[in-house]
């Protein structure tokens, strides 16, 4: 077989990388479960790579782990293969502790919502090992997750959301003086956070005296920001900053008082999903191109859910953006895809060859004067 017929056979190496230091540890477990099941293994030589609640990162040899562990706890990984990020003349590695061998890697594909994984933190190392990564880069992870900014940058580039104020502790404003700007209920949330931790809908002084100190517990930074009353609307984004697509969105009946974690993770009847959203044509066109608007200003790359409220006078406002959604077989954004006609399968081999072009668009930028 001639060099190159063997480089286009060559599998790619992935590294599935899962857990972390997040509210959303298991949340990503299952997710990577997932993902290693349906990864085309013609393509992809995938290796598991878990981080601990601890911080630590371990390799690990097959998907017994995940029927080992609901969640990473190093009391529980002694007998573990511990793995380090490294970079060897340009090219990336895991180099194991235990055996004292490095394994090169083509692609990483992070896995881990929230905190430390989906906030660009995770997304500087790759860029650091010169690694290529699925997902937004460094800086629309940041804006991303951290709602103030991202209702600013949304703002300054005409897209709709709804009315806030920033909470700090030192900076906490009297319940009477945020009823006054957002009416009430309200919404509090830490800024940066995600599954709805530390999100509590707000009626009276004496909600807000008693949830406050829970939203300040997950961000020194917090909003209040004023109530929607309508649907709750959800459309995935694929593709480069220059090219991206939206896929049908998808409606959530919520049969709690919102979108809690509990609606989200615990009670199995908390939610309903219903692909494509019953809107009116107009109304899905518009959250469609909404959608890829919201993901291009933001700067994101690869892949990003946008959520949305429709009001019932027809407003419809971007309530997030998430840069590295729920990826189970049933989270909302591959199912909307494959209503879309994108199997899951396939899905997740798009977002690794966007990666790839991604990466290799980069590598063209120069890094000096010369
Ligand atoms: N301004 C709001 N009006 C009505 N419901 C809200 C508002 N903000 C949040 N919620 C409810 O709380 C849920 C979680 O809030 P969200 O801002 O999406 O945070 P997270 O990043 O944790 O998902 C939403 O899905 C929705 O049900
Ligand atoms: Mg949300």
């Amino acid at each position: 077989m001639s060099q190159t017929r063997q480089t286009i056979f060559m599998k790619r190496k992935i590294a599935l990388i899962f857990g972390g230091r997040s509210a959303e540890h298991e949340v990503s477990l299952n997710s990577a479960k997932n993902i290693f099941t349906a990864m085309d293994t013609n393509l992809f030589d995938v290796q598991l790579i878990g981080i601990s609640k601890e911080g630590t990162w371990y390799q690990f040899a097959n998907s017994d782990v995940f029927k080992k562990h609901k969640s990473l706890n190093d009391s529980r990984l002694t007998d573990e293969d511990m793995v380090t990020l490294i970079s060897i003349g340009g090219n990336p590695y895991f180099y194991s502790f235990r055996t004292q061998e490095r394994r090169q890697i083509d692609c990483a594909f992070p896995i881990i919502h929230g905190t430390m994984g989906e906030d660009g933190t995770l997304q500087g190392l790759f860029k650091v090992v010169q690694l290529p990564f699925v997902g937004c880069d460094v800086l629309a992870s940041a804006v991303g997750m951290d709602k103030e900014f991202m209702k600013r940058l949304m703002t300054e580039s005409g897209i709709k959301n709804s009315k806030y104020l920033i909470l700090r502790r030192e900076n906490m404003l009297p319940y009477n003086e945020i009823v006054k700007e957002l009416g009430s209920p309200f919404f509090i949330k830490p800024a940066n956070a995600g599954s709805s931790v530390g999100v509590h809908k707000i009626k009276t002084e004496d909600d807000y005296m008693n949830k406050i100190s829970d939203s300040f517990l997950y961000d020194h930074k917090v909003l209040a920001e004023q109530f929607n009353e309508g649907a709750e609307v959800e459309c995935s984004v694929l593709g480069l900053n220059q090219k991206p697509k939206a896929s049908l969105p998808g409606q959530l009946k919520v049969h709690h008082e919102f979108y809690s974690y509990e609606a989200k993770y615990i009670d199995a009847k908390g939610a309903e999903i219903i692909i494509p959203a019953p809107l009116p044509e107009n109304q899905i066109r518009e959250i469609q191109e909404l959608a890829v608007k919201t993901f291009k200003s933001l700067g994101c790359d690869g892949l990003a859910r946008v959520d949305f409220f429709v009001n019932k006078n027809g407003e419809i406002l971007v309530n997030e953006i998430n840069t590295l959604p729920g990826f189970t077989q049933i989270s909302m954004y591959p199912k909307m895809w494959e209503a879309s006609g994108l199997k899951y399968s396939a899905l997740i081999t798009e977002l690794i060859q966007i990666a790839f072009e991604k990466f290799s668009n980069d590598r063209k930028l120069k890094l000096d004067f010369n």
